[in-house]
């Protein structure tokens, strides 16, 4: 702004012919309107000109993508025009609802009385959703780079004999499954998608190769790939995926830069904040710990004594942030390291669980808590959430931006009882598309990961020549 008028300032004391005089208005006209455009911008979008940071906190947690009343209108003034803060876009997840969010301001729909979240599915639209899953189970198919037992890297690119455990068992329960299920097909012809089956998990812990190994054997893994075989030419890897758990994915891929920008990458890391993340074109794989096939308990939400639970490492600002303001109160529980007492204990004793941004955005948190029927309340700017694009996220979970960590409690607080027994109502409907089976069972991670796979699959086939 302060360039503008430095502009327009200098513009006006200019020595101007009288023959250009007239063409003066031109560019002073430009930079009158650019620096108002601009005026309007940083009115419409800072905290400068809004001194109610209350206000406009409480608003951008919540985005209205539907233009259906929110869960949290009752904290608002009817109709509200109130700017929205730049920040909105760290609260952004997983509905990209600004746009409309802004054109229909705050208003509230006639008649309601703000409890529409009672009335919440936890799909965005279960018909299509169906529908598609039936026609995707039927017909995607997918090809798996063969290798055999003798090479050198079967560890590295075979599945795991062994149930997968541990943090990164997503990548390995993945590969797993595939390799038992019905979309398989050893006929690269009738492929959709080509899978590349390193496990990235696997590279890091290998002495051969190590963290700083990974990118060269990516890299020569697609130059093999793309010399023997006809299919990564034809598309520069665009239908061709891989599955990593690990975040050292992220930079795993940097030497084989096709993959970054073609590839579909499944990953954990999902924050677009990250350059080598691409939304719509890569995927979320939930982080999940593997619990084996036991039922999940089912505590019910009255049972839930503490308002909300944390524990972990402090390993970063925002979790800094959260025991910084939390640590001493009484209804929100925050733990600096590992619990003396039983975390599952604490996480059913909880209404909420938070799941809170450490070195990545993503942790098993989020699995954790829906398993022990615990409403997550996720505070991870720029995670594209997994399954965002199937499941409505605002249904069975609380997103709040890193900057209302001073809010969390007021929150938490301002929802009913009927809308937190909704909350819950869906947390427990929704954990059976966040859990791992060694023999996959419908809906389940592995199925839903399928689904995001065959959402992306090219709706070109590029015929074998
Ligand atoms: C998906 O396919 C598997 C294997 O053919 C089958 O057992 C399962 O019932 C199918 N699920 C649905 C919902 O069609
Ligand atoms: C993967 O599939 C092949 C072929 O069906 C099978 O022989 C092998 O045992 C499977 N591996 C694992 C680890 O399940
Ligand atoms: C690529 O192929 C060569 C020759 O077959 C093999 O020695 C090497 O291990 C392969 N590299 C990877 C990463 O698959
Ligand atoms: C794929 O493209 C690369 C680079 O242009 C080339 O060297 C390679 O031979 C091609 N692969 C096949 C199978 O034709
Ligand atoms: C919490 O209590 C400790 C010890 O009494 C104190 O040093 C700290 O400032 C308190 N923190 C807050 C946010 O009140
Ligand atoms: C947990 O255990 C450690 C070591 O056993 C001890 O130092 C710490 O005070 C305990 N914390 C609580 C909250 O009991």
């Amino acid at each position: 702004m302060a360039r503008s008028f430095i502009l327009l300032y200098s513009l006006s004391r200019r020595r101007v012919s009288d023959s250009l005089r007239s063409l003066f208005f031109i560019p002073t006209a430009l930079a009158l309107t650019t620096s108002l455009f601009i005026l309007f911008y940083i009115s419409s979008t800072s905290n400068l000109f809004t001194p109610h940071p209350h206000r406009q906190s409480r608003r951008h947690f919540l985005q209205n993508p539907n233009g259906v009343s929110s869960k949290f209108d009752n904290l608002q003034t009817p109709v509200e025009s109130q700017p929205q803060s730049s920040l909105d876009f760290d609260s952004l997840t997983p509905n990209l609802g600004v746009l409309e969010d802004r054109a229909g301001g705050a208003k509230t729909i006639p008649g309601s009385n703000g409890n529409s979240a009672v009335n919440e599915i936890i799909f965005h639209d279960p018909d299509i959703f169906t529908q598609d899953y039936i026609k995707m189970n039927k017909s995607f198919k997918i090809f798996m780079y063969p290798h055999n037992k003798n090479d050198p890297f079967a560890n590295i690119l075979l599945p795991v004999e062994f149930e997968p455990e541990g943090n990164y068992a997503s990548e390995s329960f993945f590969k797993k499954t595939l390799n038992n299920s019905h979309f398989l097909t050893q006929d690269p012809s009738k492929a959709d998608l080509f899978y590349l089956p390193f496990s990235i998990a696997r590279l890091r812990h290998d002495p051969r190769v190590g963290i700083y190994g990974i990118q060269d054997f990516i890299k020569d893994y697609i130059f093999n790939v793309s010399h023997y075989y006809p299919y990564w030419n034809r598309t520069g890897g665009a239908d061709h995926f891989y599955v990593s758990c690990h975040s050292i994915g992220r930079v795993a891929i940097n030497k084989a830069e096709e993959i970054k920008l073609n590839a579909i990458q499944v990953v954990c890391s999902s924050s677009y904040f990250q350059s080598s993340y691409v939304p719509h074109k890569d995927a979320s794989l939930p982080q999940i710990w593997p619990r084996g096939e036991d039922d999940p308990p089912n505590i019910i939400s009255t049972h839930r004594k503490k308002l909300a639970f944390f524990a972990g490492t402090i390993n970063s600002p925002v979790r800094q942030k959260l025991v910084e303001t939390w640590q001493n109160d009484t209804s929100i529980s925050v733990h600096a390291g590992h619990l003396n007492t039983s975390y599952e204990s604490a996480l059913q004793d909880s209404k909420f669980c938070l799941h809170v941004k450490g070195f990545e955005v993503n942790t098993a948190r989020i699995g954790d808590a829906f398993y022990h029927g615990c409403v997550p309340v996720i505070i991870a700017n720029h995670y594209d959430l997994p399954f965002a694009d199937i499941l409505n996220w605002k249904s069975f979970s609380i997103v709040i931006a890193t900057l209302d960590i001073p809010l969390l409690q007021r929150i938490l607080r301002s929802l009913s009882t009927d809308e937190y027994a909704n909350l819950h109502k869906n947390v427990l409907e929704v954990r059976r598309h966040f859990r791992w089976h060694v023999t996959p069972v419908d809906y389940d991670a592995f199925y839903m990961v399928m689904y995001e796979l065959w959402l992306r699959r090219s709706s070109i086939r590029v015929p074998l020549s």
